[in-house]
């Protein structure tokens, strides 16, 4: 994807939309938008301005919303990808957060970093709520990264982490997986990718820093298992910590969109058997550009699979691969 963002000065207004501030480091409520394929450039620039100052933005009401002009909307942002490896549930973009057949997102990540060019934008539109629980939370990672002492910015932004989506599930539960996590699982890992990031990645909108963490890395290059695990839980913790994050309860028809290079999210597995129906359709990003200039690499597997429909997350990988 290439940066298309206007600057600041030159950002059409949109008098229409207003920006009401959730927290003091991340979140923001829009209104006056209603959300779909027609929306004008003004309001257009005006939200995607919104998302990448406040990393992560909520709009309620917005049930006339369906498959086809959340795609349509969608693709005012950017181009829709498919996921790598989990099949949609409309034969097209829509990719089904369903608390029913085993996916899970209750440990803290951001989206697809498994492969290079993970997704720029996540539009996520709610359902079916459950009656209580099943809140997200959001993670600011610029702001993660600039309250790190200066020595240990100074050695983040050296570091480079590979990352999988064949990570250590059992590790990071304790209860048995369920017949259906289990079947989850295999769809997910049907192929098994792995990608080398960059810790810190240079922001290609804001020109901020902002951390790459989150449960899809499995170990920093160059360090021991255990040392491994040590940095990554000390960096790790500034993007828990709870001033950085916001929460979000969720109504029926609300929709949230984050800038996925520079959030992580999780999502709260609390809401018992009640049913839970989110659909996700995610915006193509580019390759990350560490702090020194290098990008990220795609270690595994040696050509991304064509997806059923369209094109996939990291199917652009753009130079990415690893130099036999
Ligand atoms: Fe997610």
């Amino acid at each position: 994807m290439t940066s298309t963002a206007p600057a600041a000065a030159t950002t059409p207004t949109a008098p229409e939309v207003t920006v009401q501030k959730v927290g003091g480091r991340i979140g923001a409520v829009l209104s006056g938008v209603r959300l779909g394929g027609d929306l004008d450039e003004a309001t257009v620039a005006a939200v995607r301005a919104a998302i990448v100052e406040h990393k992560v933005v909520f709009f309620r009401d917005q049930d006339h919303l369906d498959a086809g002009s959340h795609e349509a909307f969608a693709r005012l942002l950017g181009t829709p990808v498919a996921h790598p490896t989990v099949p949609s549930v409309d034969g097209r973009y829509a990719l089904g957060i369903d608390n029913e057949h085993g996916g899970r997102a209750n440990q803290w990540h951001t989206d697809v970093t498994f492969v290079p060019a993970y997704p720029a934008f996540s539009i996520l539109r709610a359902e079916v709520v459950p009656p209580y629980g099943g809140n997200t939370l959001w993670s600011n990672t610029a702001a993660a990264y600039a309250e790190l002492p200066e020595s240990l910015r100074a050695l983040a932004d050296t570091l480079r982490g590979v990352h999988t989506n064949d990570y250590d599930y059992a590790a990071a539960r304790p209860e048995a997986p369920s017949a259906a996590i289990e079947q989850h699982r295999k769809v997910f890992t049907a192929t098994k990718f792995q990608t080398e990031h960059p810790v810190v990645r240079v922001h290609p909108e804001s020109g901020e820093r902002t951390l790459i963490l989150g449960n899809f890395l499995q170990k920093l290059t160059g360090f021991n298992a255990r040392d491994s695990r040590a940095l990554i839980g000390i960096l790790q913790s500034h993007v828990e910590r709870p001033e950085n994050t916001v929460r979000w309860q969720w109504r029926a028809g609300d929709v949230a969109i984050w800038d996925n290079r520079a959030t992580q999210h999780y999502g709260v597995d609390d809401s018992d058997a009640h049913t839970r129906t989110l659909r996700r359709v995610t915006i193509d990003g580019d390759v990350p550009v560490g702090v020194d200039g290098r990008r990220s690499t795609l270690l595994a597997p040696t050509s991304v699979p064509e997806p059923e429909y369209g094109i996939a997350s990291g199917a652009s990988t753009d130079g990415a691969f690893a130099e036999a």
